[in-house]
């Protein structure tokens, strides 16, 4: 608790705003939902990197969690956590810190498409003198990592690698259906939701015929998990992480309500002209990520509000490296916003704009009630 500290009249901006209320109900959403499809929940830290939001996220789980750099992964093994999923294609130049890592917990879990890395990885494991396990990525449609989910002859391929090498341990079978950040509506998400599921059951289905067991099935993106409603098959895990703060584009998409956004840009107005603020949250505070402007053509970079963060109608229209312009039509609205004026900018995606901060402040409605620190670094 922060009781005589800074408000939000006085914390320096740029800064993160973490809605202490709404991060709760996500979670605890979230944890209603994946208990109805019976799976197990790894959420993914990358989208907040922090913590404490992690121990919130595990809460009444089996503890685990996914991470996507080996920073977020020593941070949680300093904190105790021992169930952690590395799910980054590892490559050889990060072998040594990732066995380090495996020294650190219980069980580490990396992923790889390569039939090369786990002869390499298990060198690295030896002379760590650890057990790694290794999860299969498999390419669901997405296009950016993993191999073909109807390619059972190099999947298996890269499974004999795994189980013919000492000191690791064939964990299963991993996609991510990034495609779903494309899907324009709650049908088109469900389709991929479902492909998702279906396809990484053929290809697990294929393995177990080639003679491997497949222990755990893992899927998972926000848009995908919840867009599910039928409960999962046994060894199901999943991987949502965008939940815990939503984001613009996720609101945007109906994904959730503009009221489950948690996260939010404090900036103050630096410039007041003819149809326009400009405020001192740009690229680096707000990220220049533009979610899908093929369907969204107007979704900027973040949808502004006041300092209680109810929303003005107005948008962050484009950023530079420390600027950000927000053009304001309306000239009433404009003479209630002179330089100094507080705004809180809902980003576009949460995720890539957290990843530019130190930490967050948490406010319980408009009061500071605590800093958490994120996690920095690859
Ligand atoms: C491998 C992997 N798993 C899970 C996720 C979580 O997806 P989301 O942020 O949509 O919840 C991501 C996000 O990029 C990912 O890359």
């Amino acid at each position: 608790m922060m009781p005589d500290g800074p408000d939000l009249l006085t914390i320096p901006t740029p800064a993160l705003i973490l809605d202490n209320d709404r991060l709760t109900r996500n979670i605890t959403r979230m944890n209603a939902h994946v208990a109805r499809l019976r799976a197990r929940l790894r959420p993914h830290i990358k989208t907040h990197k922090c913590l404490p939001i992690a121990q919130r996220q595990v809460a009444g789980w089996f503890g685990g969690v996914t991470v996507s750099t080996l920073a977020e992964g020593f941070a949680c093994a300093a904190a105790g956590f021992e169930d952690i999923l590395y799910a980054v294609p590892l490559e050889p130049g990060k072998l040594a810190r990732a066995c380090a890592l495996a020294q650190r917990v219980r069980r580490l879990a990396v992923i790889t498409d390569d039939p090369d890395l786990p002869k390499l990885l298990a060198a690295a494991a030896a002379a760590a003198g650890v057990v790694v396990e290794v999860l299969i990525e498999i390419d669901c449609g997405d296009g950016r990592t993993g191999l073909p989910w109807d390619d059972p002859v190099g999947i298996a391929r890269v499974a004999r690698a795994i189980t013919s090498a000492q000191r690791l341990t064939l964990a299963g079978l991993l996609t991510h259906a990034g495609q779903s950040y494309a899907a324009r509506n709650a049908a088109e998400r469900r389709s991929i939701a479902e492909l998702e599921r279906d396809r990484l059951q053929q290809a697990a289905a294929g393995l177990e015929q080639a003679g491997f067991e497949v222990p755990c099935l893992s899927i998972g993106s926000t848009p995908t998990i919840t867009a599910l409603d039928a409960p999962l098959p046994p060894k199901f895990e999943v991987r949502p992480g965008n939940y815990v703060f939503f984001d613009a584009f996720q609101a945007q998409c109906g994904v959730c309500a503009w009221d489950d956004c948690a996260l939010t840009v404090l900036a103050a107005v630096v410039h007041r002209g003819d149809g326009k603020v400009v405020v001192d949250a740009g690229a680096i505070a707000l990220s220049k990520d533009i979610g899908a402007p093929d369907f969204f053509s107007d979704s900027g970079y973040g949808v502004v509000g006041d300092l209680e963060g109810h929303p003005l109608g107005l948008r962050v229209a484009a950023v530079s490296q420390e600027h950000g312009r927000i053009p304001v039509s309306e000239t009433t609205l404009l003479a209630r916003l002179p330089v100094g004026t507080r705004l809180r900018i809902v980003p576009n995606h949460a995720c890539l704009t957290a990843a530019q901060h130190d930490h967050y402040w948490v406010v319980a409605g408009s009061r500071v009630i605590d800093r958490w620190p994120i996690i920095r670094g690859w």
